[in-house]
């Protein structure tokens, strides 16, 4: 079939295109996407900042209606809704055994290489030059063909765009805080960065009862939609000298938990210098992905800190997509204020542009006509 998708030809290089889909084999699905998130991983993957390379079709957070099935496919159905899990964990290797379906050992060489889980595509050009689906979802198209080990019913309550941010943004960040971290409740806490991710951490500490919790963020902007979600304090750590030392201040001898979703060596060294003795940072921005990074080596050791990484907020997909979804449904999970503005697939670069200028929190592509 033919289909509509933000194409990447080469890194640095943004076309909406129609584009083919073969049908989906044996163990996938077929889906009509109807909200898709635009995450920073979809700009670091555009420009070539990842490890998987172009040319590819973008996106990894979305939600839709199933439309067909493959014979062997036995998780949904036609007219199911779902949302896309860029983690089709494989659920019997050792690492997913061990729990740890966020680093299941078939990802690198197939979710992470832009492939489906048979290390296969099912998108090409219209002229029939094959191309790659990030994260094994290529969401930021009208049509999806992902395995159904990337697929999660989601209830008729939860609106798609919902569904969408759920599926990356708010299981990272609040991920982060819940399942890497495991914070406790009545001690302080920071969030460094207040994208969709960051923003996510902040309702993630709000969840675990952190108290006080401080974003921070270089841009005011951001920090307004910080403040909105329930940040009890806030700092621009660009108009401070020392922001450790603010942060250490404002917190009475710094945060028990930072996380840092930038992850550039600066914010690193920031969330390790400000945590107080015995805390913990938890870096999941991937802004120095490519890097090799400075931390204090002494302070590290002599204050008991602990640093760690999250990636995907160290979730098991089909366990705890439905648990964030139940938390939205029930209340506990304010995702409605996360999301500030809605663009048509052929605006993605207009979203892009946004993200960057610090115009909105998460923003998320409209894919069809009722979503
Ligand atoms: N670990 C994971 O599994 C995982 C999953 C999803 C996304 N990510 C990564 O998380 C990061 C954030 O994603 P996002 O979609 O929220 O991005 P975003 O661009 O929407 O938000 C980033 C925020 O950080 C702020 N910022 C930039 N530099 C800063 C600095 N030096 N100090 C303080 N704040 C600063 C920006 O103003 C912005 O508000 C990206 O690198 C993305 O690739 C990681
Ligand atoms: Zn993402
Ligand atoms: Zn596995």
């Amino acid at each position: 079939m033919r289909t509509r998708a933000a194409v990447v030809r080469e890194a640095g290089q943004l076309t909406i295109e129609e584009v083919q889909l073969a049908p989906p084999k044996q163990s996938e699905v077929l889906v009509r996407m109807h909200a898709a998130g635009v995450c920073h991983s979809d700009l670091h993957t555009l420009r070539g900042e990842l490890r998987a390379e172009p040319p590819l079709v973008l996106g990894h957070e979305g939600a839709g209606v199933v439309e067909a099935v493959g014979s062997s496919v036995t998780r949904c159905k036609p007219g199911d809704r779902v949302v896309i899990n860029w983690l089709p964990a494989c659920e019997c290797c050792p690492t997913c055994l061990n729990g740890r379906h966020n680093l299941c050992e078939r990802l690198a060489s197939t979710t992470f290489k832009a492939l489906l889980i048979d290390g296969t595509t099912r998108l090409s050009t219209a002229e029939g030059m094959p191309l790659k689906h990030m994260l094994s979802a290529a969401t930021m198209a009208e049509h999806a063909v992902v395995d159904e080990a990337g697929i999660v019913p989601i209830p008729d309550s939860v609106p798609f765009e919902i569904a969408a941010v759920i599926g990356c943004a708010v299981a990272t960040g609040v991920g982060a805080v819940i399942n890497t971290a495991k914070a406790l409740p009545g001690v302080p806490a920071a969030v460094i960065g207040c994208g969709g991710v960051g923003l996510s951490s902040l309702l993630g500490c709000k969840l675990a009862g952190c108290n006080p919790i401080v974003a921070v963020d270089v841009l005011d902007s951001k920090l307004a939609f910080a403040k909105a979600l329930g940040a009890d304090l806030t700092l621009n750590s660009s108009t401070v000298e020392k922001p450790a030392r603010e942060l250490r201040g404002l917190t009475g001898g710094g945060p028990e938990y930072v996380f840092d979703s930038v992850g550039s060596a600066a914010t690193i060294a920031l969330a390790v210098n400000a945590v107080r003795p015995g805390g913990t940072a938890t870096i999941v921005g991937l802004h120095a992905a490519k890097q090799q990074v400075e931390i204090a080596a002494g302070a590290l050791v002599l204050q008991n800190k602990r640093l760690i990484g999250s990636f995907a907020g160290s979730i098991r997909p089909r366990l705890d997509l439905p648990k964030l979804l139940g938390l939205y449904q029930g209340g506990r999970l304010p995702l409605d204020g996360l999301i500030s503005k809605h663009y048509p697939l052929d605006a993605l670069d207009q979203a892009f542009d946004d993200m960057e200028a610090g115009n909105i929190a998460r923003g998320v592509l409209a894919l069809a006509p009722q979503a």
